[in-house]
């Protein structure tokens, strides 16, 4: 029998583990901190895939490869768009649960949609939703779960071809004991980086090891200079989301004169695709001191009560993360800021979620399909995670019995005791005597890695400041991660690699488009006009 280990557990990961149960092969998953711990969890607007008469896999390809402002994958675009009802009909079928209406799903409107087609659960915990439904059908499978199990680094043989094979990975407990997995196929779904910047959306556990760890193996990646900023997090400490769908409701965005500054700046105004619209706020933050705008939703019902109601229902998560700040959104005009939200590059794959390394698979948010271009569309990342974790384990289904001479099958299990590695730490140095110095040393590093990502690779770049942070970044320590090291030195040692590669990923490219805004080759023109919507409206 086979064997696939898929690390993480997002709707990628769970998604890839049920499926390759399903499909005969003998899975362990293994996930850094709880199961139910990911970022797929704290989606809010929904997963959009085209479900509705009025709508067709066509319009859907049109406005995704739009806000990919020219730079996506066609082929990746158009198997998402193609391929994305079906998967949303399986998360169905997996027992989650969508919000209805008096005619069948609901759905919302999201900015640069030309139409509403975001299906959504829970009002906004749409990500809550499918997660329980994922992880139910799981628990009704024989696949072995690890929790608190942090990828320290891929293993890899080497191949009478160029590139090495993963044949499975290193992994740490939560009380430090290092093991390896060995595995006929490798299924990387650790999501993104989110915790590089200061600002960020994503929770603490977004910290890019997979990417980190697939690069440390030899694995291509790419566009890691596109980097998602959400326009619209709420401007209270952990800048929780305040989802698109809530302008797509029909709230408004004004400056701290009560002027509704995205009219005339963009033909779709507040629902002008998320790079546009956040770079519209940083302008109006700088001119009003960086003091966040405000979003207004005072206003989407007739009267108050039926707005405070209206609230409640369609956005509880919203709701409740308002009113444990103090903030009563239907009454006033809440403050935000945008804040690091997805990130567009990593991992390069295949249209089989196939990376660069035989034996190595990467789905959701760790890889890049290319599918999102320069900018990721609201809501299609649920949906890439379900499509290509799906084609993933078909990939590596036929891939398995191709190979007739896997160099190990099944899972060998070997200790850290024996471990050597390359990096000149000697194995076996104590946990107990490495910490302290550890902890002292890094304390400040992600501050100072997040501070200088927001500042210098955040929302506009410029190679002045892109050069400087190179410098800065080639300057800080690389933590040690050998045995013995704390998750926290390994996620840190991640996030400082991937800063260093982000930034010379923005240096290099040097026209602005899409989420890579650079103040030195501004933007020509904005990524939509009211054309090209006529022209999607038709599709
Ligand atoms: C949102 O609800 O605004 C976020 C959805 C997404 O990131 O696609």
């Amino acid at each position: 029998m086979s064997t696939v280990l898929v690390i993480g557990s997002g709707l990628g990961g769970l998604f890839a583990a049920v499926r390759a149960a399903d499909a005969g092969h003998r899975v362990t998953l293994v996930t850094k901190g709880a199961l139910d711990e990911s970022n797929t969890g704290h989606a809010q607007g929904g997963i959009a895939a085209s479900l509705f008469p009025d709508d067709s896999p066509n319009a859907h390809l049109l406005d995704t490869l739009r806000a990919g402002a020219g730079l996506s994958d066609a082929a990746a675009a158009r198997v998402l768009c193609d391929e994305g009802p079906a998967r949303v009909r399986d998360l169905i079928r997996f027992g989650a649960h969508f919000d209805r209406d008096e005619s069948g799903l609901a759905r919302g409107l999201e900015a640069a949609h030309v139409r509403p087609r975001v299906v959504h659960a829970g009002g906004d915990a749409t990500g809550a939703e499918i997660a329980r439904a994922m992880l139910d059908a799981l628990s009704r499978r024989p696949i072995v779960v690890r929790e608190q199990t942090m990828l320290v680094e891929l293993l890899t043989e080497p191949t009478p071809n160029a590139a090495d094979r993963v044949v499975g990975a290193e992994l740490q407990a939560a009380d430090g004991r290092r093991e390896k997995l060995y595995a006929d196929a490798v299924v990387l779904a650790t999501g993104g980086a989110g915790q590089l910047f200061r600002h960020t959306t994503n929770p603490a556990i977004a910290t890019g090891d997979g990417v980190a760890a697939a690069w440390r193996a030899g694995a291509r990646l790419r566009d890691l200079e596109f980097v998602q900023f959400h326009p619209t997090a709420l401007a209270v400490p952990g800048t929780p989301l305040v989802s698109e769908a809530v302008r797509g409701e029909g709230a408004v965005l004004r400056n701290r004169a009560g002027e509704r500054f995205m009219l005339g700046r963009h033909p779709l105004a507040e629902l002008a695709p998320r790079d546009i619209v956040a770079r519209e706020i940083a302008v109006e933050m700088a001119a009003q001191g960086g003091q966040p705008v405000l979003l207004d939703a005072t206003a989407l019902a007739p009267t108050a009560a039926e707005n405070a109601a209206l609230l409640a229902g369609r956005f509880p998560t919203i709701t409740a993360a308002c009113t444990d700040n103090g903030l009563d959104w239907a009454t006033l005009p809440v403050p935000v800021t945008p804040a690091a939200h997805y990130w567009m590059g990593g991992i390069a794959t295949d249209l089989w979620g196939r990376t660069s390394l035989p034996g190595l698979f990467a789905v959701g948010e760790a890889a890049c399909t290319g599918a999102h271009g320069a900018n990721r569309l609201a809501s299609n990342s649920l949906l890439e995670a379900a499509v290509f974790a799906d084609r993933a384990v078909r990939a590596l289904t036929a891939d398995v019995a191709a190979s007739a001479d896997l160099p190990v099958s099944g899972y060998e299990r070997r200790h850290a005791t024996t471990d050597t590695r390359s990096d000149g730490v000697s194995p076996g140095a104590s946990a107990e005597r490495l910490r302290p110095d550890e902890n002292r040393e890094h304390t400040a590093l992600r501050a100072t890695v997040q501070t200088l990502l927001w500042d210098t690779a955040g929302l506009e770049r410029d190679g002045d400041m892109l050069a400087a942070a190179a410098d800065a970044l080639a300057a800080l320590p690389r933590p040690y991660t050998g045995p013995g090291a704390s998750r926290r030195a390994i996620e840190d040692a991640n996030l400082l690699d991937l800063a260093r590669l982000l930034v010379a990923a923005a240096s290099a490219r040097t026209a602005s488009v899409g989420a890579h805004f650079r103040r030195d080759a501004p933007l020509s023109a904005p990524s939509e006009t009211p054309a090209s919507r006529e022209e999607a409206l038709a599709c």
